[in-house]
């Protein structure tokens, strides 16, 4: 099949402008001595990540697909995949990693073979992978991805690692207090059909009709300032365990970190509280409910009752680098007049990642990009963060964390079966 010059050139200036361009501007932030941190011991080293992105785009386009040789066997295989062990002496740890510029030369290589391969990869019209550019666009989101990954590394890192310029902090300040909402019963689609969507990774798919009890749900987030009250019910010698990995001490008062170092809590009182599944359960237990469900989430973040349609999102895409204090986007209500549910952090569910209905991995070249977490560790997270691109806010798109991880801008709010006093 001959394919149309004019398509070839738009899906690689959606690489090099969607995907490259934004890799390129994180990694200028770091002085080169910056790659060698691993600020979580749970993930690489951030070198990896600059191996990772196009490693992993070589190995499924030029390898996967078309079947042809290794760019670099041992940097294809280095850097094929990352990791997410359960425990920190889980965590592989590698000797030495190559040089910062032979894994440039590595990029530049990878990149320009995969430039090369787009025209036969729209002509296997025929593969799955290649119908409606598949494997382009994974290509694509799995690096958009990383950028929210590399930006929760970033924040565990000593101040000043982080260069950004041009980009502002959200909006400071305590924000509102959340309200409990009622949530009116009624049913929820979770999914897609295959064909509904140019692309979709292998858990949206599988369509699945759920129906939603009625509930009450805080209309916002639970923020820094409420967890903070939170932690003040306990004595000082039990507050270890509750301490969200986003803070960090600050002379006798705590701090919230940033990509561009830590905040003080006053500046930082109104974001949402960033911490684990495990944490964020405990905080809804103790104030008398429970973490909502995926579905739940889905049902009260439609715009209008008993339609498909989303509210509009709050803080995503980049447009700060931190969350917005809570309460400032009553533009995103839903229909519940449930605020930020999409954007502004992604939230925990109780909903324990699984495969809907029907599920199969159906990218033969990532086979493991869902299944090999459906192991009951992961929980769903529902929503987006600042940091996540807005070509990923399709309804379909799912996201999930190991339950006790706390690094990700994960938050929550409280969900109640009964009207809360
Ligand atoms: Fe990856």
């Amino acid at each position: 099949m001959t394919v149309d010059p004019e398509t070839v050139e738009r899906w690689r200036a959606r690489l090099a402008q969607d995907a490259w361009q934004r890799s390129d501007t994180i990694f200028a932030w770091l002085a080169n001595e910056a790659f060698a941190l691993r600020p979580i011991a749970l993930r690489h080293p951030l070198l990896f990540y600059l191996g990772h992105l196009p490693a992993f785009a070589y190995n499924q386009i030029a390898r996967g697909v078309l079947g042809d040789p290794a760019l670099d066997e041992a940097f294809d295989q280095l850097f094929a995949r990352g990791i997410d062990p359960e425990s920190e002496s889980d965590a592989p740890t590698l000797s030495s990693w190559p040089a910062l510029d032979e894994v440039v030369r590595y990029r530049d290589r990878a990149r320009a073979a995969v430039l090369e391969r787009v025209p036969r990869i729209l002509a296997k019209s025929d593969d799955v992978l290649c119908a409606r550019g598949r494997v382009l666009s994974l290509v694509i989101e799995h690096e958009l991805m990383h950028h929210e990954t590399l930006m929760y590394l970033l924040a565990q890192c000593p101040e000043g690692t982080a260069r950004p310029s041009g980009l502002r902090l959200g909006k400071e300040g305590g924000g509102r207090r959340a309200r409990p909402v009622e949530v009116a019963p009624g049913s929820v689609r979770l999914g897609a059909a295959f064909d509904e969507v140019d692309f979709g990774w292998d858990n949206e798919f599988g369509d699945e009709t759920r129906s939603v009890e009625r509930f009450w749900l805080d209309d916002l987030p639970v923020r820094n300032q409420d967890w903070l009250d939170y932690m003040g019910r306990y004595p000082t010698t039990a507050q270890a365990p509750l301490t969200p990995a986003s803070w960090v001490r600050s002379g006798d008062a705590w701090a919230v970190r940033t990509i561009v170092g830590p905040v003080s809590m006053e500046r930082a009182s109104g974001w949402p509280v960033q911490v684990s599944g495990t944490q964020a359960r405990a905080y809804c237990e103790h104030m008398g409910g429970r973490l909502a469900t995926e579905a739940e989430l889905h049902h009260a973040a439609r715009a209008r009752e008993g339609r498909d349609a989303y509210a509009e999102p709050a803080l995503v895409g980049w447009s700060a680098l931190s969350p917005d204090a809570v309460g400032s986007a009553p533009s995103s209500a839903s229909a519940f007049g449930v605020e930020e549910l999409i954007g502004n952090g992604w939230e925990w569910t109780s909903t324990v990642f699984a495969p809907r209905q029907g599920f199969t991995p159906w990218a033969r070249t990532y086979p493991g990009y869902s299944a090999d977490f459906f192991d009951g560790a992961h929980d769903v997270v529902f929503g987006a963060s600042w940091a996540t691109d807005t070509l990923l806010l399709r309804p379909s798109f799912r996201n999930w964390y190991r339950r006790d991880y706390p690094y990700a801008f994960t938050s929550f709010r409280v969900a109640y079966d009964r009207a809360p006093r």
